[in-house]
């Protein structure tokens, strides 16, 4: 029986959660997996905890108004801190938001959770992509796991399908569609819509970063194929060695220009190995219509692994979302009970 902490507990927390009621059976009977949800921490809703487990229904409800800290019968008033080394979790999961360049205050606990000896799971791709060799090395010195599928295509398997499937495989180029709303705003812009008309879209669809930049500028991207880069090719690379731009210069005449070519304009974020080294970028490119990569529309990701036994690999599917990036985190439990 795991213990869970939920840290954060907003669109992907609550997705997990309604994941976890729903397959509650499923989970047991055929993996064998058995959970409590033994905390929840949110620093706009508030928290709860009880050793004894939490009704998962009852914090869903609660959540929708803001009064976790009104759970009958909880401890509450700690905050992410004190529920990560306070509570008896055995697994934190960290689902808080994003910032790039502090990885703060996510990065704090994650450092809390690994020291603590808990094992820690997250969608959170600040410090991920910050400190990655750090973090990783502390797991291993606690010996507890450290896993963060959801930081790349949400659930969609594109770390787990390098570290389990395509194991024993040299790769040697990783290339992709990394950015849902961006690959969004192309795609409408090809159906003749203005730039400006196809963000305002894409950010009420709730695919967009709460600042417009990180997506359009390509830093969402960017933290995506560092953290690609360090976790599948072991390189030692940072946020500056990435050349980066976004696609705030793509205009419709662009649009039109590379259709008569017989291309497509995509974000494309990149990691090639080469001898020893290891270069990284995030640029939109004019993809041939053959490229597998031409034909992913909308706010659909893709990723073509480049290896020497395998050729070609690509993996195509959701790359955000409440379900897609809550199952992300049911992967990374289940991967801590086979491992177990
Ligand atoms: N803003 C991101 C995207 C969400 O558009 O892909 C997932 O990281």
């Amino acid at each position: 029986m795991y213990r869970l902490a939920f840290i954060g507990f907003g669109v992907v927390g609550q997705g997990l959660a309604e994941i976890l009621l729903e397959k509650k059976n499923v989970l047991k009977d055929c993996y064998g997996f058995e959970y409590l949800v033994v905390a929840v921490s949110d620093f706009n809703k508030g928290s709860a905890y009880s050793p004894d487990g939490l009704d998962l229904s009852t914090l869903l409800e609660l959540a929708k108004q803001n009064k976790i800290s009104e759970y009958p019968g909880a401890r509450t008033g700690l905050d992410a801190l004190n529920t990560i080394k306070e509570t008896n979790a055995d697994i934190v999961l960290e689902a808080t938001y994003t910032d790039i360049e502090t990885g703060e205050p996510a990065y704090s606990h994650f450092k809390a959770a690994l020291e603590s000896g808990k094992h820690l799971v997250t969608t959170n791709k600040g410090p991920t992509t910050l400190f990655f060799r750090e973090l990783s090395d502390l797991a291993a010195k606690k010996d507890v796991r450290f896993l963060f599928e959801g930081t790349v295509l949400s659930g969609t398997p594109a770390l787990n399908l390098c570290h389990l499937c395509l194991a024993g495989n040299d790769v040697t180029e990783i290339r992709g569609i990394l950015n849902g709303t961006t690959n969004f705003i192309l795609t409408n812009m090809e159906k003749g819509k203005s730039y400006e008309e196809a963000l305002k879209e894409a950010q009420e669809l709730g695919y967009a970063e709460a600042k417009p930049d990180a997506d359009v500028e390509g830093w969402d991207a960017l933290a995506k194929v560092v953290i690609l880069a360090k976790s599948v090719m072991g390189a030692d690379i940072g946020v500056g060695d990435v050349d980066r731009s976004g696609i705030t210069g793509i205009k419709l005449q662009d649009i039109e220009q590379a259709k008569k070519e017989g291309k497509r304009w995509k974000l494309i974020g990149k990691v090639t190995k080469e001898g020893g080294s290891v270069r990284a970028s995030v640029r939109p490119e004019k993809v041939e219509l053959t490229d597998p990569l031409a034909s992913v529309g909308g706010a659909t990701n893709a990723l073509t692994f480049v290896t020497d036994l395998m050729g070609e690999v690509t993996i195509v599917g959701a790359g955000a979302g409440k379900k897609e990036t809550g199952f992300s985190l049911l992967s990374d439990l289940l991967s801590i009970h086979r491992m177990s």
